[in-house]
């Protein structure tokens, strides 16, 4: 059972080491890759959150055998008798997760249709999934939109398509990917997302036998093939995770070794960290983040798909900025409602305004909205704690963050959804000499 509510004695800087695991962005996805597969796949590095609970779950209902591997963070996905599931019982996982939508190509591709929960994730947006059915659409499959989910069937099979994204989605590329690699021909996605997480999908996809290429201009182009076998893979580490606690290393005046850290990923991060005023070591065992003592600095920044500054790092970074003397001007470009999180902030003591308008260089989709996507910070501003109700994942963290730095005590409710994305959440903050105490009650 998840813990709900977090008291945070907050003040005294994060001083220890984590280490991160799979990405929570691709593992789920390279669980679903397995479904797509003659043969078992190997998944190693998996943490332990709920997203991957939920999947696995799924898979199971769908008649594919998961079980731990050699190591307890190692799955193993037996996909040779995958088969229809009942919907009240696929019924029971809606909401809890955004993953299942990519269940649609691997489950057409073996059983010829497919039921989908309604989605759940994150409320930082109004996150609709118009990109993934006119894909889906233009592959061939048929989609029957009711109240309880999404039903899908492909009387002709699945053929090959030429795709133009509106925008670089992670979720919808991830989809063509799923779903062109044993299509009919071939698969041509532009405006195509490019994660991290996405190239190691497509290595996973790769290993199983898919024909991918990935062209300079974000082009995707899928040779489909009659058969995939299946993977071995270790998940590349996350991302987000990482920079979460770096974050709260530079808002506390800590330091934090975040094991299993990878620069690659992070080198956009990297940079904004270090131009504000943190420091890093990058070693061959992951990356120390701390405060070097004396200012930070502010600084102006827009969030953007990869390889720009991800919308994920935002609210952490936002955090730290409060401590920066000056002010910083933040553009958020992936999400209309990604800025609620602040208001909170603001009754911890920190300055922040936020704008309808576009404040970057380039306007972005939402700025001929009302959508207040654009914050200003100034600071230094001393916090002090308060009572604070998780709104989202990262936004959650953030308010961790926020409460471990300011003076006194806050109560954090709502952090039973950590379990989502951060493996052993509480274990680590005491790890890093966080004073946070559970409670049944406040
Ligand atoms: N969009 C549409 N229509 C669609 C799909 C997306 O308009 O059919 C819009 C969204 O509303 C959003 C933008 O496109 O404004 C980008 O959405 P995207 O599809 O890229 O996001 P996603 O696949 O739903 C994943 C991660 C998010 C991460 C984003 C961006 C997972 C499970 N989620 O979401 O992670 O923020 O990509 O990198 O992979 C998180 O980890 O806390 C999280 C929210």
């Amino acid at each position: 059972m998840a813990v709900d509510t977090l008291v945070v004695s907050g003040g005294t800087p994060l001083i220890g080491e984590i280490a991160v695991r799979g990405a929570k962005n691709l593992v789920p996805k390279a669980m679903v890759a397995a479904v797509l597969g003659d043969e078992p796949s190997v998944l190693s590095n998996v943490p332990r959150i709920s997203d991957v609970e939920i999947v696995g779950n799924l898979l199971e209902l769908h008649g594919v055998a998961v079980s731990t591997g050699a190591t307890p963070d190692t799955l193993v996905l037996d996909p040779s008798s995958v088969e229809q599931a009942a919907s009240p019982d696929i019924e029971v996982h809606a909401g809890s997760s955004r993953v299942p939508i990519l269940l649609c190509g691997p489950l057409l591709h073996r059983l010829g249709r497919a039921f989908i929960p309604n989605l759940g994730g994150c409320r930082i947006g109004d996150r609709p999934i118009n990109f993934h059915l006119d894909a889906l659409r233009q592959f061939g499959a048929v989609v029957d939109k009711r109240p309880e989910g999404l039903y899908l069937s492909a009387p002709k099979g699945l053929t090959g398509a030429r795709i133009h994204l509106p925008y670089p989605s992670v979720g919808t590329t991830e989809q063509v990917l799923l779903t062109g690699v044993r299509a009919r021909g071939v698969t041509e996605v532009t405006n195509a997302a490019v994660e991290p997480e996405i190239i190691d999908l497509i290595c996973v996809l790769q290993k199983m036998g898919a024909i991918i290429s990935l062209d300079t201009d974000r082009t995707i182009r899928i040779t489909g093939v009659d058969h995939l076998g299946g993977f071995i893979h270790e998940a590349l580490p996350d991302r987000i995770e990482t920079a979460s606690w770096a974050c709260a290393a530079l808002a506390t005046g800590g330091e934090v070794f975040v094991r299993n850290a990878r620069q690659v990923d992070l080198m956009t991060f990297l940079n904004v960290f270090r131009r504000v005023g943190g420091e890093f070591q990058v070693t061959q065992e992951g990356i120390r983040f701390w405060h070097p003592g004396g200012k930070l600095q502010s600084l102006a920044i827009e969030t953007d798909v990869h390889p720009g500054f991800m919308t994920d790092w935002q609210q952490p970074l936002v955090v730290a900025l409060t401590q920066a003397t000056g002010v910083s001007i933040v553009h958020e470009t992936v999400y209309e409602n990604r800025m609620g999180f602040t208001e909170a902030l603001v009754r911890l003591g920190a300055q922040i305004q936020v704008y309808s308008e576009c404040l970057g260089s380039t306007p972005c989709r939402f700025g001929r909205g009302r959508y207040l996507h654009s914050a200003v910070v100034a600071g230094p501003t001393s916090l002090r704690g308060a009572e604070l109700q998780v709104p989202d994942l990262r936004g959650g963290f953030s308010y961790m963050i926020a409460a471990l730095a300011a003076q006194g005590r806050s109560i954090v409710r709502g952090t039973g959804i950590f379990q989502r994305g951060y493996e052993n959440f509480l274990t680590k903050l005491e790890q890093l000499g966080a004073q946070v105490e559970p409670v049944e009650k406040v």
